[in-house]
């Protein structure tokens, strides 16, 4: 299907002789909510770091709307669309919220990024613009009561959203999510699954890499499943939910 958001064609990458993906390909449509699951080590991140081009894939292509990504660097890839979040937190302590989530959009702007700093070279009407576009990103990801705020104060879970805030901040075309629920507790994992519904029906589409099955189950239009650096499955939740194979590699008893 050449209309995918990202399409995934036989995606390989070994560290020395450890085959974290193998042959891996799949896609990610418009306006579409995919999930990646799969045991601890199955190349999950692998897979998410070799997209946002973290390092580069030892084989295999990638395409981000058509166009082939797989040898530009992280930078031009989020210039084209393509934005994530990681496993673990990756945020500015000394900035407010809301500094942070300008930051994000800087990749978008037509002026220099530090035409902010020494107010220079601003193209017209940007700033307003930006500073639209940064309250309502505040305001779909829950962070508007904390947008003055030093991001070193705020919750864990506040700095997950602040994550997605930043890579929102790039109006990508999809959006890569490593482990978003980590740490959150019931009623935080209720927002975040509301938050990437909005996202998806706002016109990103979603790659999500959960451990938390009902926030997977309930959130995805399709799910794909890794064992061993290899797809074992795919399919909507109900159809994953009762998979044999991915029922033996992971879900077991769980679901
Ligand atoms: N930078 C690296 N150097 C060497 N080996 C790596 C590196 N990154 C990942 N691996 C190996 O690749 C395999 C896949 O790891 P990956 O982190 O992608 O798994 P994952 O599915 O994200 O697991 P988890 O659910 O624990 O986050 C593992 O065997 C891991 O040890
Ligand atoms: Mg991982």
């Amino acid at each position: 299907m050449t209309s995918a958001v990202l399409h995934i064609h036989k995606l390989c990458k070994s560290f020395g002789g450890v085959h974290a993906i193998r042959d891996l390909s799949f896609e990610v449509g418009h306006g579409e909510i995919v999930g990646l699951i799969g045991p601890n080590g199955s190349g999950k991140s692998t897979t998410v770091n070799a997209l946002a081009g973290v390092f580069s894939a030892s084989s295999g292509e990638i395409l981000l709307a058509g166009a082939h990504i797989q040898k530009l660097p992280e930078y031009e890839r989020v210039v084209l669309g393509l934005t994530r979040t990681f496993q673990t937190a990756n945020v500015f302590p000394d900035f407010t919220v809301r500094q942070q989530v300008e930051l994000g959009c800087n990749s978008t702007l037509k002026s220099h990024p530090l035409s902010s700093v020494f107010g220079i070279g601003i193209h017209e009407g940007e700033n307003e613009s930006i500073a639209a576009r940064v309250e309502d990103i505040l305001e779909i990801t829950d962070l508007l009561g904390v947008a003055e705020d030093l991001v070193s104060t705020t919750s864990a879970a506040q700095q997950r959203f602040l994550m997605i805030a930043t890579a929102l901040a790039a109006e990508p075309k999809i959006i890569l999510l490593d482990e978003p629920a980590a740490g959150m507790v019931s009623h935080e994992r209720k927002t975040l699954g509301n938050l990437i519904k909005r996202i998806r029906d706002l016109g990103t589409s979603v790659l999500v890499i959960e451990h938390h099955m009902a926030l997977i189950m309930e959130v995805c239009d399709r799910i794909v499943v890794l064992n061993f650096g290899s797809k074992i499955a795919e399919g909507t939740p109900s159809e994953i939910r009762d998979n044999k194979a991915v029922i033996d590699a992971y879900l077991g008893e769980a679901v």
